[in-house]
C-alpha cells in the first residue's frame, strides 16, 4: 500500500464518480443494472480489470453473485460464512487486502481461496445499519501499482453508496415477499367467500325441486346483461352475487308451498312472496364488499307500472339491478319447467316479454338482453351464457324472425 494520493484532479476525478454512482443508485432503474454499473464505475475509478458483486443471505450465510465483470468463472465452492464471521466483519467495517494477514480475511475460510481463484484482490464489505448485505470484490490495479490509504476510504465510500441500493432493494424483496404472501391469503379467504356463497345458493335451489340450477342461470344472464350495459367490473361482480342469493328468502317458506303443483291459495301466495323481504333481511345484516345486493334481491319481483310487489316501486325507483333480475328471473322462469306446466320455447318466452314490454320489464334492460342473445347467436361472444341453455338451436335467420318488433 503506497502513501495517500490527494491530487486535487484525482479528488475531483473521484467526487464526480461519486456524484454519478448517486444517480445511478437513486434513478428507478432495474436493481441488477444499478448493481453492474456500479461495479463498473467502481472498477474504473481503481483501474481494476476485474470485479464481482455479491448479495449475501444472512439465512443460510451463502454470498450470491449479482454482477460480475473479467471473471470467466465464478463457479466452485463458492462463499459462505457463519453468523460469527458476519458480526466480526461488520464490527470490522472497512475494506480488507485479501493477500493481507488482516485477522477479517482468516474468517472467510475456504472463501478466501475461492476469492483469489476469481482474481480479487481487494474487499469492501456492503453494510447498512449493522448488516451484512452483501460483498464487492475487485482485483489489482492494471497498472500493477498498489492500492493506497486513499484509495480504501473512496473504496469504503462507493461501497456504502452500493449498500443503500442493497438494502433499498432487500426492503423491497421483503414486501414484495409479504405482499404475496398477504395476496395468498386473500385469495384463500376470497375463495372461501364464494364457495359459500355458491352452497348457499346450492340450498336455496334445493328447495325446489324443478328450479335446479335457477340461481346460477340468474346469476350468469344478470351479469351478461349488466356487461352489456357497461357497467363497472365490480358491479357486476355485485349483480353476479346478487343473483346467486336473490332467492335466499325462500329457506323461510314451506317447501310443499314451492313445489305446489297446483294453484297457490292467497295464504300461500302470501307466504310465497315473501321471500324478497325475508332475503332482503337477512342479507342487509352483511357487510358485502359490493353495493346494492340486498336491495336487488328485495325488489327483483317489482314490475316497471308498479304492480310488483313487495314495495309496488315504478321504473325509475327500482334500482337497476333489480330490474335486470326481474327480468333474467322471469325469463329462465319461463324457459324451464315448472309443477304446474312445461317450459315455454324460446320463442313462447321471448312473446311474453314482448307482451309484457314496459309494463313489467323495463325496455332500458330488454334491449341490451336482446342485444346479448343476438350476439351469443351471431357468435360474437366469447363465452356465452344464455343461448346453450335454451334446448333448442338457434340460427341468425330464425332469430331474427323471433325478434321482429324488437328494436335493434
Ligand atoms: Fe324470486
Amino acid at each position: 500500500m503506497s502513501g495517500v494520493d490527494l491530487s486535487l484532479e484525482r479528488l475531483l476525478f473521484n467526487l464526480n464518480t461519486l456524484a454519478e454512482l448517486g444517480e445511478e443508485i437513486t434513478s428507478p432503474k432495474d436493481f441488477t443494472r444499478v448493481v453492474k454499473s456500479s461495479l463498473y464505475m467502481v472498477m474504473g475509478t481503481f483501474s481494476a480489470s476485474k470485479g464481482i458483486v455479491f448479495q449475501y443471505d444472512q439465512g443460510d450465510g451463502l454470498f450470491t453473485q449479482i454482477a460480475s465483470k473479467g471473471l470467466s468463472d465464478v463457479r466452485g465452492a463458492g462463499l459462505k460464512i457463519g453468523k460469527d464471521a458476519a458480526s466480526a466483519i461488520i464490527r470490522n467495517n472497512k475494506p480488507v487486502d485479501l493477500k493481507s494477514a488482516d485477522p477479517i480475511i482468516a474468517l472467510l475460510g475456504p472463501g478466501r481461496e475461492f476469492l483469489e481463484r476469481l482474481g480479487a484482490r481487494v474487499l469492501a464489505f456492503l453494510i447498512v445499519k449493522d448488516e451484512l448485505l452483501g460483498l464487492i470484490a475487485i482485483s489489482d490495479k492494471f497498472s500493477g501499482e498498489d492500492y493506497t490509504l486513499y484509495d480504501y476510504q473512496l473504496l469504503s465510500v462507493m461501497g456504502q453508496h452500493i449498500s443503500f441500493s442493497l438494502h433499498s432493494h432487500t426492503l423491497l424483496m421483503r414486501l414484495m415477499y409479504r405482499y404475496n404472501e398477504n395476496k395468498g391469503l386473500y385469495e384463500n379467504l376470497r375463495r372461501i367467500y364464494y364457495d359459500t356463497i355458491h352452497a348457499f345458493a346450492a340450498a336455496i335451489d334445493a328447495k325446489d325441486a324443478y328450479t335446479k340450477g335457477h340461481s346460477h342461470r340468474v346469476s350468469s344472464y344478470s351479469a351478461a346483461v349488466a356487461r352489456e350495459m357497461g357497467w363497472s367490473a365490480d358491479d357486476i361482480e355485485g349483480i353476479r352475487i346478487s343473483g346467486l342469493l336473490h332467492d335466499i328468502g325462500k329457506i323461510a317458506v314451506d317447501k310443499s308451498i314451492i313445489n305446489k303443483a297446483s294453484p297457490l291459495t292467497s295464504n300461500e301466495c302470501k307466504e310465497l312472496n315473501s321471500h324478497p323481504v325475508i332475503g332482503y333481511e337477512i342479507l342487509s345484516r352483511i357487510k358485502f364488499p359490493w353495493k346494492g345486493i340486498p336491495m336487488m334481491t328485495r325488489n327483483h319481483h317489482e314490475k316497471v307500472d308498479g304492480s310488483g310487489y313487495p314495495d309496488r316501486l315504478k321504473k325509475h325507483d327500482i334500482p337497476m339491478g333489480a330490474r335486470i333480475m326481474a327480468l333474467v328471473d322471469a325469463f329462465d322462469a319461463m324457459t324451464t319447467d315448472r309443477p304446474y306446466r312445461p317450459r315455454l320455447s324460446f320463442r313462447e318466452a321471448i312473446d311474453e316479454v314482448k307482451d309484457h314490454y314496459n309494463r313489467q320489464f323495463d325496455p332500458e334492460v330488454v334491449r341490451p338482453f336482446i342485444s346479448v342473445i343476438r350476439k351469443e347467436v351471431l357468435s360474437e361472444v366469447e363465452n356465452p351464457t344464455i343461448v346453450p341453455l335454451m334446448h333448442e338451436h338457434l340460427d341468425p335467420v330464425t332469430l331474427s324472425r323471433i325478434l321482429e318488433g324488437f328494436p335493434h
